[in-house]
């Protein structure tokens, strides 16, 4: 048992609290974010200090994890906690179904009743969010989000950056390039060239990619 350490105070933040208690290895959070002094609470959680302070916790933490949806922010600031000296934890919910064949990036959460098969290889800094399940031989980039209740059926490819919105489903063999978003209950039935955004059923573009983070 120990402390680990989450950056950004969100409520995204508060699941990846809730993953790292209900796993037992870890049993104190403490939140790093920017709005402290102001913002103090994270729910039922302190928060200890700002994440520009962070090289002064790495006498007293070993461990630590991003919890920012941003999916580039939070993997720039997954290498100032590996410049900062720190080991990045990653933190998979106990309900969650991880096959013994499957690869997990450093910084990765799954969280509950999430399902990864077997083969299937997920990059660092990766979200799988509340019961997603990603299906054999598939392969995520670096610092891709899957919301709650996505589908990913067998040997799907996503690349870095991108976000796949709650409820959307992948038919199988399908590549999604990098930052691309598919928007919430899309059906993707082919392949997403970088940076588009796609939407419906089935998905289809609607445009390139500006910022449209919103979790
Ligand atoms: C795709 C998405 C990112 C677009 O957001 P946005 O940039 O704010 O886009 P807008 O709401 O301005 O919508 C633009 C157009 O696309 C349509 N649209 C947006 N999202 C859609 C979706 N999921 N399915 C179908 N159509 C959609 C809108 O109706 C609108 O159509 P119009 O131009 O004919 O009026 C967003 O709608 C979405 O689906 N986000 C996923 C949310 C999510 O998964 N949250 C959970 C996080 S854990």
């Amino acid at each position: 048992m120990g402390a680990l350490l989450i950056l950004c105070a969100s409520g995204h933040g508060k699941v990846v609290a809730d993953a790292a208690l209900a796993t037992g290895r870890w049993d104190e959070i403490v939140f790093l974010d920017d709005a402290w002094p102001e913002k103090k609470e994270n729910g039922r959680w302190a928060i200890s200090g700002k994440i520009e302070n962070l090289p002064d916790w790495r006498g007293r933490l070993k461990e630590a994890v991003v919890a920012v949806g941003n999916n580039r922010l939070r993997l720039s600031l997954q290498r100032r906690l590996v410049e900062a000296g720190f080991e990045v934890a990653t933190v998979i919910h106990p309900s969650a179904q991880i096959s013994p064949f499957a690869q997990i990036g450093a910084g990765s959460v799954i969280f509950s009743n999430a399902v990864v098969n077997v083969d299937a290889e997920i990059g660092e800094a990766t979200i799988i969010n509340t019961a997603a399940t990603i299906d054999h031989d598939c392969r995520l980039g670096s610092a891709v989000h899957v919301s709650p209740g996505v589908h990913l059926a067998g040997a799907v490819s996503v690349g870095a950056y991108s976000w796949i919105g709650i409820g959307g489903v992948v038919r199988q063999m399908i590549s999604i390039g990098s930052d691309v978003v598919v928007g919430a209950g899309a059906v993707v039935v082919s392949d997403v060239s970088d940076g588009m955004t796609v939407v419906g059923v089935p998905a289809r573009p609607i445009r390139e990619n500006r910022e449209v983070y919103k979790c």
